[in-house]
């Protein structure tokens, strides 16, 4: 399975434009770590790019992402792609986390969140606009992009950092790293400011 398929796979399955963008932002964090860590990019791109690519079939934590992935192995996904997806929802699924990619997986998902939220309130709605610094002041406001749960944040980063940087990942260094990685794909994203109002037109 190439990106193409994936892609295809992915947006014949999501209407919302929100939760494709939430997988392309978590696809552009995967790729930035696969370089990092000296992995494949390509596969960890297909993790990001497919991990909620069931959501609108199966919108439950006992459904997603376990019921979709029949379709994923029928459509070649690598068994590696399909397990870190699986480990993604382990009350769901019952399968833990075990090799890096699973866990750059879950440190990726939901910070991702921050960043668009973060990059769609600035008038410009372009995440290059975005600073680590505006990050910061927003994780302390609870109101905030209130669907990104700053302590399974804190967990899934402190997990991802044992396991692939001897722990010295730092939070913010995550953050930033993500934020790169977002600003990187920000075409791909819709967030270059074509959502601007002064675009519109
Ligand atoms: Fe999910
Ligand atoms: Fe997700």
């Amino acid at each position: 399975m190439d990106r193409d398929a994936a892609w295809r796979l992915m947006t014949e399955n999501v209407e919302a434009e929100g939760l494709r963008r939430h997988m392309v932002a978590v696809e552009a964090a995967m790729r930035f770590y696969a370089g990092a860590l000296d992995q494949d990019v390509e596969l960890w791109g297909l993790a990001g790019l497919l991990h909620d690519w069931d959501w609108e079939i199966h919108p439950t934590l006992e459904a997603h992402p376990a019921k979709g992935v029949p379709t994923l192995r029928e459509q070649g996904c690598p068994e590696a792609v399909v397990q870190a997806i699986l480990s993604h929802n382990t009350a769901g699924t019952g399968v833990e986390r075990s090799r890096p990619i699973d866990y750059a997986l879950l440190a990726c998902d939901e910070v991702t969140g921050l960043v668009i939220a973060s990059s769609l309130v600035r008038p410009s709605k372009d995440v290059r606009d975005v600073k680590l610094k505006s990050l910061k002041k927003r994780w302390k406001e609870k109101a905030f992009a209130r669907g990104v749960d700053r302590a399974e944040v804190e967990e899934a980063t402190t997990d991802f950092s044992r396991i692939c940087f001897d722990g010295s990942l730092e939070l913010w260094q995550h953050v930033q790293n993500v934020l790169d990685a977002m600003q990187g794909a920000a075409e791909g994203l819709g967030l270059d400011g074509r959502l601007a109002a002064s675009h519109s037109v």
